[in-house]
């Protein structure tokens, strides 16, 4: 019997389950494969460090060169983590001609073209499937399932931290901070959480994601993004009034040649589908030209989701080299030729709809004086609420308005004139409503 040998970088939260997956279903992926998987290397910071897995038949170093100068490694897996290093390990990898599988999301969103370059140059697969929803199997959906698609939409909640705080705060009317606090005592948010909370994972997730679905390279650092720190349980009870919930989405877009990619909290209805992923699942709702809505869901992290994708992405490269052919699809679902050079959309050029949260002074005139400088911006108003008026005129009062589509730099203008005046009481609160393309009639 055939085996590929693998080279494992890194034994944390993902390569340790990837080691036990390949184990645990050993006979079930030799059936499906026809030949064997084993680890034979791995590269750690800390060797000696004690493992909660068996590390029998496998050597430990922490010597690169062990796995990537080593000729009877057929995979590198990539599951340290950072950018650097794991740049590192996957470039020199490539050059020795070994196919790689990573889960690094931040190195391909944010080294994309150094390494997708090289990936094309040399023409070798690497899978990356592990690096957004965890063990949601999108990635392939984009690059197989709808590979006859014009991806119209992307609309993603990716990022399991938030959507668990998002969900517990709309159950319990609770504050960020003690939702937070509680997430890490459990486990579900990092001792520092700023790539979770602020929106730079689900960021990386969706460079990741644009660029598969638009065939380039997005440059990174041009996609906006804002999480989920400012949300007060008040937003989310005047949301639920006007019949949407709060979701840290990802969106993209392909505009006039332009993509549109952002990351936000946003006002989804209550009614469709994304409204009721909760807790830290994961789901990404994808828009085709032909096949229209479709939806993934599951779990979009953790040791056995992830490191199940990650086995995905080991037979479906050790199919590859059974047959000794070459990576069967482009690793950015279009061929080289045809990969193209896209501009991410500024924010300010963007459409949509908006909740504008005002607290004001309880004054004669103040409405009036709102909708003025709007409708002067070009914005036309939906809706309206104001909740309570306070007996104490000093206590500022909330007014909330949904406008209709309007151009996110013309909302930024009106706040921008109104932000001054004389009975503002605080910052406005802007969030953004998303709205679909049409879903499936019957
Ligand atoms: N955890 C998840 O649920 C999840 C989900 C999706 C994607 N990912 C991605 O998967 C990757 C791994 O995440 P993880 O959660 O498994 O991380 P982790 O638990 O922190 O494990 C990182 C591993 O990499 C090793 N390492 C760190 N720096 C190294 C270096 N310079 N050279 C060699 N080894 C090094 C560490 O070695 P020692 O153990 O010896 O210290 C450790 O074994 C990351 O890119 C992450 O974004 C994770």
């Amino acid at each position: 019997m055939r085996t590929f040998k693998i080279g494992l970088f890194g034994l944390g939260v993902v390569g340790s389950s990837v080691v036990s997956i390949l184990r645990k279903n050993q006979d079930l992926i030799y059936s499906r494969l026809g030949a064997g998987l084993e680890v034979t290397h791995a590269v750690t910071a800390n060797p000696a460090k004690k493992r909660e897995i068996s590390l029998e038949g496998i050597k430990v170093s922490s010597d690169p060169a062990d796995i990537l100068d080593n000729p009877d490694i057929d995979i590198v897996v990539e599951l340290i983590g950072g950018i650097t290093t794991a740049a590192d390990v996957v470039l020199r990898a490539m050059d020795a001609g070994k196919p790689v599988v990573t889960a690094n999301k931040a190195l391909l969103a944010e080294k994309s073209r150094e390494i997708f370059h090289k990936v094309y140059e040399k023409g070798l697969p690497i899978g990356m499937e592990a690096s957004v929803a965890g063990g949601i199997p999108v990635l392939r959906s984009l690059k197989e399932g709808l590979s006859g698609e014009n991806i119209l939409e992307i609309t993603g909640i990716v990022n399991g931290t938030c959507n668990y705080i998002l969900t517990r705060m709309t159950e319990e009317g609770a504050p960020f901070a003690e939702v937070l606090a509680d997430a890490q005592r459990l486990g579900y948010a990092e001792a520092d959480p700023s790539f979770d909370v602020d929106g730079v994972d689900a960021a990386h997730k969706l460079a990741i994601l644009v660029n598969l679905a638009y065939g380039t390279m997005v440059p990174y650092g041009d996609i906006y993004y804002e999480g989920i720190r400012g949300i007060t349980p008040e937003d989310i009870a005047y949301a639920g009034a006007l019949g949407f919930t709060i979701k840290l989405l990802a969106i993209g877009k392909l505009e006039n040649g332009r993509v549109e990619a952002r990351v936000h909290p946003t006002l989804v209805a209550e009614d469709h589908l994304l409204s009721s992923v909760n807790g830290v699942f994961n789901a990404v709702f994808l828009t085709g030209d032909n096949v229209d809505a479709t939806m993934s869901y599951g779990r979009g992290a953790g040791g056995l989701p992830t490191g199940s994708a990650v086995v995905s992405d080991i037979i479906d490269i050790a199919r590859n080299l059974k047959l000794g052919i070459p990576a069967k699809i482009p690793p950015l679902s279009v061929i080289r030729e045809c990969l193209a050079e896209r501009a991410v959309m500024p924010i300010q050029d963007i459409s949509s709809e908006y909740y504008l949260r005002f607290q004001v002074r309880d004054q004669v005139g103040v409405l009036a004086t709102i909708t003025r400088v709007m409708g002067e911006n070009g914005i036309s108003i939906q809706s309206m609420l104001q909740p309570s008026v306070s007996e104490h005129p000093d206590e500022p009062v909330q007014v909330i308005i949904t406008t209709h589509r309007a151009r996110e730099s013309d909302v930024q203008n009106s706040l921008k004139t109104l932000e001054p005046m004389e009975f503002m009481a605080g910052g406005t609160q802007l969030i953004r409503i998303e709205r679909f393309q049409p879903e499936l009639k019957d």
